[in-house]
C-alpha cells in the first residue's frame, strides 16, 4: 500500500532534468559548443597522474578532502569550515536549494544564465521568478531587487555570467549582497577568465556562496571536481545532505596540482583574451553583433536575415549553443566558446561559406 501511495505520488510531481541539457549532445567535428579550456590543462598534472600509486585507487578517499581545503585555504585564506567540495559544482547546484529552499520557496534567477540554476531549482519544487537582462545583456540588479519579497530564500547569479561573458563589478555584487537578507549564491565558475572574485568575502557574508570549479580555467572538467565557499552554518547543511566520498582522490590531488601552477592560469586568460578578441572582430567585420565578454563564451546575435543559421552550422559540421538552449526561442543568438586559433579560423571561414549562400 505504501508503495502504491509512494508511486502515485511521484507521477503528480513532474520535476525537469539535468539530461535535458546542451551539455549531453553530440559534439560534431568543430566543436565550439562546450567551454572547456583550449589549453588542456596544467602540464603538473601529468607527473600527479605517473606519481599514483596502488593505494590510490583500492583506498577509499579522504571524505573531507582535507588536502585540497588545506590547498584553498593557503591559496584563498579560507577556514576549512567554510569549504565544501564535491564532484563538479554541478552537484552543489543541485544541492544548493535541496538543502536551502522548502517547496514553494521562491528563487530569482536571470533570464539568461546558466540554465542548471533554474532546473536544479524547479527539482526542489522551488518557485522560480525570472528577472529580465539590461538591454546591454547585463544582469539587472535593480530589477532583481524589485523581484524580492519575503518569501525570497535564493538568488543565483553568474559573474561572469554563462553565456554573455558579463561581468558584474565587486562592489555592486557586495552591494545587492548587503540589501538582502536571501541566500545569494554567485557562480564563479569562468572567473579565471575575467571579473573579481568574491571568495575571501564569503568569510564576511552569512548569505552569501561563491560557487568554483576546476572544470574550466584549470582544465580537469573530466575529473569532476568543484567547490564552493560560504558560512559554516550553510556549510554543514551541505556536507548533511552530501554523499560519504563526493570526490575521487585522484580528482583531488589533480585539483591540489592544478592550483599550485598559477602560470598556467595566466596563459590561459591571455590566450581567450586573444581568442575572443579575434572571433569578436571578425564576427563584427561581418555585421554580426557580439556581446563584449570577459570570459570565456561570446554570445552572437543573429540577423533575422538568416534563416536556419544554427542548423547550417550543424550540417557543416560546427557545434554551438543555440539560443534554444537558455529557453529563448531558436537562432535568436548562438554561445560560441572560442578554441584553438586554427579551430577558430575554420569557423570563420564556414561562416563566410554560409553567408555566400544567403
Ligand atoms: C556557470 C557554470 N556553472 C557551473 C558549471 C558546471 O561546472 P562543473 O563542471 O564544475 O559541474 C558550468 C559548466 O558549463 C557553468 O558554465
Amino acid at each position: 500500500m505504501g508503495g502504491f501511495l509512494l508511486e502515485k505520488n511521484m507521477k503528480t510531481i513532474t520535476t525537469p532534468s539535468f539530461r535535458k541539457l546542451y551539455a549531453f549532445g553530440k559534439k560534431l567535428p568543430l566543436d565550439l559548443s562546450l567551454s572547456e579550456n583550449p589549453l588542456g590543462c596544467s602540464p603538473n598534472i601529468s607527473m600527479v597522474l605517473k606519481q599514483l600509486t596502488e593505494t590510490d585507487f583500492f583506498d577509499y578517499p579522504d571524505p573531507d578532502c582535507l588536502q585540497l581545503k588545506s590547498a584553498l585555504n593557503k591559496r584563498f585564506r579560507i577556514k576549512a569550515g567554510c569549504i565544501f567540495i564535491a564532484n563538479g559544482s554541478e552537484a552543489i547546484i543541485k544541492l544548493i536549494p535541496q538543502v536551502l529552499i522548502k517547496p514553494g520557496d521562491e528563487v530569482i534567477i536571470p533570464r539568461l544564465t546558466f540554465p542548471m540554476f533554474e532546473i536544479a531549482s524547479k527539482m526542489s519544487l522551488g518557485k522560480v521568478t525570472i528577472s529580465e537582462m539590461l538591454p546591454d545583456f547585463s544582469i539587472d540588479l535593480d530589477e532583481i531587487k524589485s523581484k524580492i519579497n519575503k518569501n525570497t530564500k535564493l538568488i543565483f547569479l553568474c559573474n561572469p555570467n554563462n553565456p554573455t561573458g558579463k561581468t558584474i563589478s565587486k562592489k555592486q555584487l557586495l552591494d545587492f549582497v548587503r540589501s538582502t537578507s536571501a541566500i545569494v549564491v554567485v557562480d564563479e565558475a569562468n572567473i579565471e577568465f575575467g571579473g573579481s572574485t568574491l571568495i575571501r568575502e564569503s568569510n564576511i557574508f552569512r548569505n552569501l556562496i561563491v560557487l568554483r570549479t576546476f572544470s574550466k580555467g584549470f582544465g580537469l572538467a573530466g575529473f569532476r571536481i568543484g567547490f564552493c565557499v560560504a558560512s559554516k552554518d550553510i556549510i554543514r547543511k551541505f556536507e548533511r545532505g552530501s554523499q560519504p566520498f563526493p570526490v575521487s582522490t585522484v580528482a583531488e590531488k589533480t585539483a591540489i596540482a592544478a592550483l599550485a601552477d598559477k602560470d598556467f592560469i595566466k596563459m590561459t586568460k591571455k590566450f581567450m583574451k586573444n581568442e575572443r578578441s579575434f572571433i569578436s572582430r571578425q564576427m563584427r567585420k561581418r555585421g554580426f553583433e557580439v556581446v563584449d565578454s570577459q570570459a570565456n563564451n561570446l554570445l552572437i546575435k543573429i540577423p533575422k536575415s538568416f534563416k536556419r543559421f544554427s542548423q547550417m552550422l550543424k550540417m557543416k559540421g560546427v557545434s554551438v549553443v543555440d539560443s534554444s538552449s537558455f529557453d529563448f526561442e531558436k537562432g535568436i543568438f548562438i554561445r560560441v566558446s572560442p578554441r584553438l586559433r586554427t579551430i577558430n579560423i575554420k569557423f570563420i571561414q564556414i561562416i563566410d561559406q554560409i553567408i555566400k549562400t544567403r
